[in-house]
């Protein structure tokens, strides 16, 4: 229902991470914020954050590397757990504060001014190697776009696009500006009105994608990989993985859920409002993979080595499928699906991209224009080794991890279950738990209250604490060999 004594608000919910009102935050803290003209508004332009090449690209790669079925279950035990309560969190949080991450905390005790700093660096990392893939993306769009679906599913195709010295790096840079001008013109507004019917479209067509991939020969025995858990898989990288995971693909413990939550009005709740966001999510992953882990599985015989092999994995298998239509149809099929991806990532990119503007703008005191400038130079530089470690740069890496690996793994494998335990702590023994339940609580029951204040104060930090060491450990122990 709308309020008619509150201002009357954009209809068109914020779906940015830090819509333009921010733009004025750091001078005015107490200036009024617009807000969700609805609880569905809420939730889809929260929504519309998470999903993104998270879902569709990260999700599955994950998936089909750590032992498909028992990631599936990990992954699912974990969002109804640690990921409700953190978003949660996050989002009373932003509402009980009005403001966005590097504030909220210090609001609500300045001697935890740091864990909004920590939040912020966070985006600031995610985004130049997001934008590498989003680079990844348009360049599949433009290879079936242009009639090469065939070459774009043959074997090394892949390989050798990654491993040119320019190709990633110009649709890398292709991406980021793309970026950079929507955000500069702030016409971030009409994109996410056209990704309100692309965003369906592109569930439309996977789930065809999907029917069409699950009746080829021998798809059942990579549907039951894929979502049978075999128990014989776990490890403690499953539980990291799928931890790291959970974060990334919810847009969690970086700061955007309080920015979003900043924006939600006191009337709508909180509780059945992050239930649909995580169902939206996760629903999205789950689907994603069953297009892309499968036919995977079906192409490779269920070798190890293909179903392994990482952020390749979406764009191996997924021009066999398109090709198989010949080239006209494949051209169509394949420039579809690649373009609505496109459209995903480019909305995610956007979001980040405004979170770093917001933390630069709030730090250092610069207008929006020189902010954004900043944020597009500097992401540009941050990129390029990533960019660039399949090729020239391949030598630079650990173990098996890439430059591109290693900046992901730094965010969502370790500095994501930091900041996250972190909150977990400064909302179970700081502020109180109650300050949070207060919050929810302001309209209505909250219905897992026992079960939230038990997860935040003992069972999420433990847990945390717990898979980040075991892996830290694992990792040294590899690195040692
Ligand atoms: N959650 C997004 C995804 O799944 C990634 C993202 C993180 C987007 C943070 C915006 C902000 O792709």
């Amino acid at each position: 229902m709308e309020d008619s004594n509150k201002e009357p608000i954009t209809t068109e919910p914020q779906e940015s991470g830090a819509p333009a009102e921010q733009q004025s935050f750091s001078e005015t803290p107490v200036k009024k914020r617009s807000s969700f003209t609805s609880k569905i508004g809420f939730v889809l332009a929260a929504a519309g954050s998470a999903v993104g090449l998270g879902n569709i690209w990260r999700f599955p790669y994950l998936a089909a590397k750590y032992g498909g079925g028992i990631f599936i279950f990990t992954y699912i035990i974990l969002a109804v757990t640690f990921g409700f309560v953190l978003m949660i969190a996050e989002i009373a949080i932003g509402r009980k504060t009005g403001e966005s991450a590097i504030n909220a905390f210090k609001k609500l005790n300045k001697k935890w001014a740091f864990l909004g700093v920590l939040c912020a660096i966070i985006p600031i990392i995610i985004l130049p190697y997001y934008s590498v893939i989003g680079g990844w993306v348009g360049k599949y769009f433009v290879t079936f776009i242009s009639g090469g679906g065939a070459q774009a599913a043959a074997d090394g195709y892949f390989t050798s696009f990654i491993a040119s010295p320019w190709q990633p790096l110009l649709f890398f840079a292709a991406f980021v500006t793309i970026v950079f001008i929507i955000v500069l013109f702030g016409v971030e507004k009409g994109i996410e009105k056209t990704s309100k019917f692309l965003m369906p479209a592109l569930v439309v067509l996977s789930i065809g994608v999907t029917i069409y991939t699950l009746t080829m020969p021998g798809a059942a025995a990579g549907v039951k990989y894929y979502l049978l858990p075999d128990f014989k898989n776990f490890s403690i990288k499953t539980l990291l993985g799928a931890l790291g995971q959970l974060f990334y693909s919810m847009s969690l413990a970086m700061g955007i859920m309080i920015t979003y939550g900043s924006y939600m009005k006191k009337e709508n709740r909180i509780e059945s409002s992050v239930h649909q966001i995580e169902i939206f999510d996760t629903g999205i992953a789950l689907l994603a993979g069953l297009m892309i882990v499968p036919v995977s599985f079906v192409f490779s015989g269920g070798n190890p080595e293909v179903l392994g092999q990482g952020p390749g994995l979406m764009f191996v298998s997924l021009p066999k499928v398109f090709n198989s239509f010949g080239p006209v149809g494949g051209g169509i099929l394949g420039g579809l699906f690649f373009a609505l991806v496109l459209f995903a990532a480019l909305t995610s990119a956007i979001s980040l991209m405004e979170t770093v503007i917001s933390i630069i703008m709030d730090k250092f005191k610069l207008s929006r224009r020189k902010s954004c400038v900043i944020a597009y130079v500097g992401t540009l530089l941050l990129g390029v080794p990533s960019a660039l470690g399949f090729g020239v740069l391949k030598s630079v890496s650990i173990g098996d991890m890439t430059i591109l690996d290693m900046f992901d793994f730094l965010s969502n494998s370790v500095l994501m279950p930091i900041a996250a335990f972190l909150t977990c702590v400064f909302i179970g023994y700081v502020i109180k738990c109650k300050t949070i339940t207060d919050e929810i609580e302001l309209n209505g029951k909250f219905a897992m209250k026992k079960f939230f204040n038990v997860m935040v104060k003992y069972i999420c930090p433990i847990g945390i604490a717990a898979i980040l060491i075991t892996s830290i450990l694992d990792v040294a122990g590899v690195f040692s060999l």
